[in-house]
């Protein structure tokens, strides 16, 4: 196994940072990871990591088109701070958009056969051809991102459906467990939860700039991500929060997701 896509169906539930600490946690517990970008709206980390916008996505689908041979993932792709490998993609939604959808079967194929190096991409937020024609296409396991609201499970619960139709395994990570607790959207859906990952803007943002956030050295939402990478990608296991930070958002009036059982996934 060794493509593993993280992704989302609506809004922007942190699929970037998500991924991103996951392959950093697996990179070090002594793994061989590539962080690959593979988000249509165009990649992020060239940017905030003011790194050159090449070698990357591009030059990698260029090369592909040609054969590859295994070793060389590595000449595509950059060092980020800490020492994480990635792939970056340009920041242009429509250079990045056209170049998975012309390469991106192709190259998620060849990316999953290289049984020594697990490659972690941030597809974004997807849609079904995604999963028929991209590289979460030939993903061994999506992650789907959400948070437990109907709005955002419903169009997620859909590319649930066709990513077991396509037969990759897929699972929940949840940010946050209100409105929705995790249990009611498994069995709901039919897709089980991986993780839950508090819902704490601070400890975010200061996972994305790299820093403490002040409330011990690692924080929670790294810890579950870290729990997640380490132990819930073989068997999936349910982090626990432990108090109400774990929630930001209001619970007020959530919208039923019993309008969810006719598109139960199993
Ligand atoms: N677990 C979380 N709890 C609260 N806020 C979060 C969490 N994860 C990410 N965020 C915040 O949400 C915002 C979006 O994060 P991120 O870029 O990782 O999301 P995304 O799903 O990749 O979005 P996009 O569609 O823009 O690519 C950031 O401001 C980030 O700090
Ligand atoms: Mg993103």
């Amino acid at each position: 196994m060794s493509l593993i896509c993280f992704a989302s169906g609506k809004g922007a539930p942190g699929v970037t940072l998500t991924a991103l600490g996951f392959a950093a946690a697996r990179a070090n517990a002594g793994r061989r990871v590539v962080l690959l970008e593979a988000d249509k709206s165009g990649g992020t980390l060239a940017v905030r990591y003011q790194l050159p916008r090449q070698p990357g996505l591009i030059t990698l689908a260029a090369a592909g088109r040609h054969g590859l041979s295994r070793d060389e993932i590595w000449n595509h792709a950059q060092e980020l701070p800490g020492g994480l490998a990635a792939i970056v993609a340009p920041e242009r939604e429509d250079r990045t958009s056209a170049t998975l959808r012309s390469d991106g079967q192709r190259l998620g194929r060849w990316l999953d056969d290289i049984s020594d190096i697990e490659v972690i991409a941030d597809c974004g937020r997807i849609d079904s051809d995604a999963l028929t024609s991209g590289v979460p296409s030939q993903a061994d396991t999506v992650y789907l991102l959400a948070r437990p609201t109907a709005e955002e499970i419903q169009p997620a619960a859909a590319l649930a459906a066709a990513a077991l139709d396509r037969g990759i395994s897929v699972s929940w990570v949840l940010v946050g467990d209100r409105p929705h607790d995790p249990s009611e959207i498994a069995s709901v859906t039919g897709v089980p939860v991986a993780s839950v990952l508090p819902d704490d803007r601070r400890a975010a943002q200061a996972l994305l700039e790299g820093r403490a956030d002040g409330r011990g050295k690692r924080n929670r939402l790294q810890r579950a991500i870290t729990a997640l990478a380490t132990e819930g990608a073989d068997a999936p296991t349910t982090v626990e929060i432990a108090d109400s930070v774990a929630n930001e958002h209001s619970d007020a009036d959530p919208a039923p997701l019993a309008s969810l059982a006719g598109e139960s996934v199993r």
